[in-house]
């Protein structure tokens, strides 16, 4: 068998800001999260700070960068405010994300077809200092060719959908979805992009996807955070990256 590359697990504190947030004090503390997160074997850390500061707050992304052994990646809307919060703390990646204050969560991917002169400049003014873009996109060709066309090195591929039709226990509907991820993350892969992708990932659908060669990277949350609940953050990483290179290596899924 040809021996595939490592995988990497960037983990999403976001949610335990959450958590903090509905008391509003100071525990429990993301970037302590992180510390335990980093010595549990996370490959770096992601943290996105929203337009309305739901969970991850300014100063907690100056103290993941500040206190933090990891890379640091700051998922953000593209917009002037976060643009400038970015360029001060000097993340080692950004992530672009389209935002919306209605949504639960981050529910589609980044229209980099529709938006690129709007994006590139941000993309640019972010590269130009060193800083590492990524851009979240739904698994979908044209939206693949369009960030390519922008300069951004990496792209992450929306995995929510697959997440979807997984919890809908729809079979075909999710060998559509995984097909749709497949076809993207090789696409990207073979215009040369570096490929992570994320959102919805659990001990039970991760697999399939980490099997994917071409993908050097997964960033997951709400399903660490809420494992956590039942066996320890720790634990949840530590099960989640064997997950990961057992799918790699091809053990069982
Ligand atoms: N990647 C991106 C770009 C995201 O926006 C999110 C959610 O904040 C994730 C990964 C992680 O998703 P989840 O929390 O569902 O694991």
């Amino acid at each position: 068998m040809t021996k595939k590359p490592p995988i990497r697990l960037g983990v999403n504190i976001d949610h335990v800001a959450t958590i903090r947030n509905a008391r509003g004090g100071a525990h429990p503390d993301p970037v302590r999260a992180a510390q335990l997160a980093a010595s549990a074997g996370a490959d770096g850390i992601t943290a996105h700070l929203r337009g309305d500061r739901r969970h991850i707050l300014d100063a907690d992304m100056q103290r993941l960068k500040d206190e933090i052994d990891l890379p640091l990646n700051f998922e953000m809307a593209a917009t002037a405010e976060m643009l400038k919060i970015c360029l001060e703390v000097a993340p080692h990646a950004a992530c672009i994300v389209p935002e919306n204050r209605a949504e639960r969560t981050t529910e589609g991917g980044l229209d980099v077809a529709g938006q690129h002169n709007y994006l590139a400049p941000i993309i640019r003014e972010l590269m130009d200092v060193g800083i590492r873009v990524s851009l979240f996109i739904d698994p979908e060709e044209h939206q693949v060719h369009a960030a390519k066309s922008t300069g951004a090195p990496v792209v992450e591929i929306h995995t929510g959908a697959y997440y979807e039709a997984a919890i809908a226990t729809q079979p075909k509907r999710i060998a559509a979805e995984f097909d749709k991820i497949k076809t993207s993350v090789e696409l990207a892969n073979s215009l040369g992009l570096e490929v992570h992708a994320g959102h919805g990932l659990t001990f039970h659908n991760v697999q399939p996807v980490a099997a994917l060669p071409e993908i050097v990277e997964l960033n997951i949350g709400h399903f660490l955070v809420g494992e956590s609940v039942f066996m320890g953050l720790g634990e949840a990483i530590k099960e989640m990256k064997k997950l990961m290179q057992d799918a790699r290596t091809g053990g069982h899924y």
